[in-house]
């Protein structure tokens, strides 16, 4: 069963100017709900770019997304948030916290966006953050810890509205190779409790522990 496509993604920067760029050329793509996919591709492929558009980050110029057979529309801008918000859980390229606020603060920052209560947004960061194997540190500032706890944070972050789908963008790219194992480890054990997990990577050893992996080149699926 799909969870989400694809069809005929077109993606050009800049389009119509002078220094217009294709970045994505006519892509379909179905990702199977539970799915533990990889995405491979040199620098400037456009898998940023393919990652962004499938969490609603980033609008297409052309085709379609579907989300659970429905269609995104671009100009329900409510609906594109919740989906972006609580659908999709998303865990950026540079961890992409608040390095001067604690650990439960930078969890709890998708909550902000909802109506939950003060004590139930700690409850839940604090559940997210024992998932990832981090609750010991909710206090402490982000800019205290190691690269490897940093990248928890940005996981427990992006699991806290309980999304069906984590889209981590080279989640090990700063880490060692131990560290990086033990992020693909706990991104395995988020697939094994049902999250569909989409990583783009450059690292092959993380690719061969996926379920499938795709390759970019020039914007196009090979
Ligand atoms: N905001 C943007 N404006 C213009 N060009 C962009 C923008 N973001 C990415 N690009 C270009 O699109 C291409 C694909 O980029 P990206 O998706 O970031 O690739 P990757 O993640 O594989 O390195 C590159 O040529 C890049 O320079
Ligand atoms: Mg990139």
């Amino acid at each position: 069963m799909s969870i989400l496509q694809l069809q005929n993604i077109t993606k050009i920067y800049n389009q119509g100017k002078s220094n217009a760029l294709t970045a994505l050329n006519e892509i379909d793509l179905d990702i199977k709900k539970g799915e533990f996919l990889a995405i491979v591709g040199e620098s400037g492929s456009g898998k940023s770019t393919l990652l962004h558009i499938l969490g609603g980050l980033d609008t297409p110029t052309s085709g379609e997304v579907i989300y659970n057979d429905k269609k995104i529309k671009y100009t329900n801008i409510n609906r594109l948030a919740s989906y972006r918000n609580s659908e999709v859980g998303f865990v950026l390229q540079d961890f992409g916290l608040l390095l001067r606020e604690t650990v439960i603060e930078n969890v709890c920052v998708p909550l902000l966006f909802s109506n939950c209560s003060f004590t139930k947004m700690k409850q839940k960061a604090l559940n997210v953050l024992k998932l990832v194997g981090i609750d010991d540190l909710a206090k402490r500032k982000t800019a205290q810890l190691s690269g490897g706890q940093k990248q928890r944070v940005a996981i427990a972050r992006a699991l806290v509205n309980d999304p069906d789908i984590i889209l981590a963008d080279e989640p090990t790219g700063a880490l060692d190779s131990k560290t990086s194992s033990e992020i693909i480890s706990l991104l395995e054990s988020l697939n094994n409790l049902g999250k569909t997990v989409v990583i783009v990577t450059h690292d092959l050893s993380i690719a061969k522990r996926c379920n499938r992996v795709i390759k970019i080149v020039d914007g196009e699926i090979l």
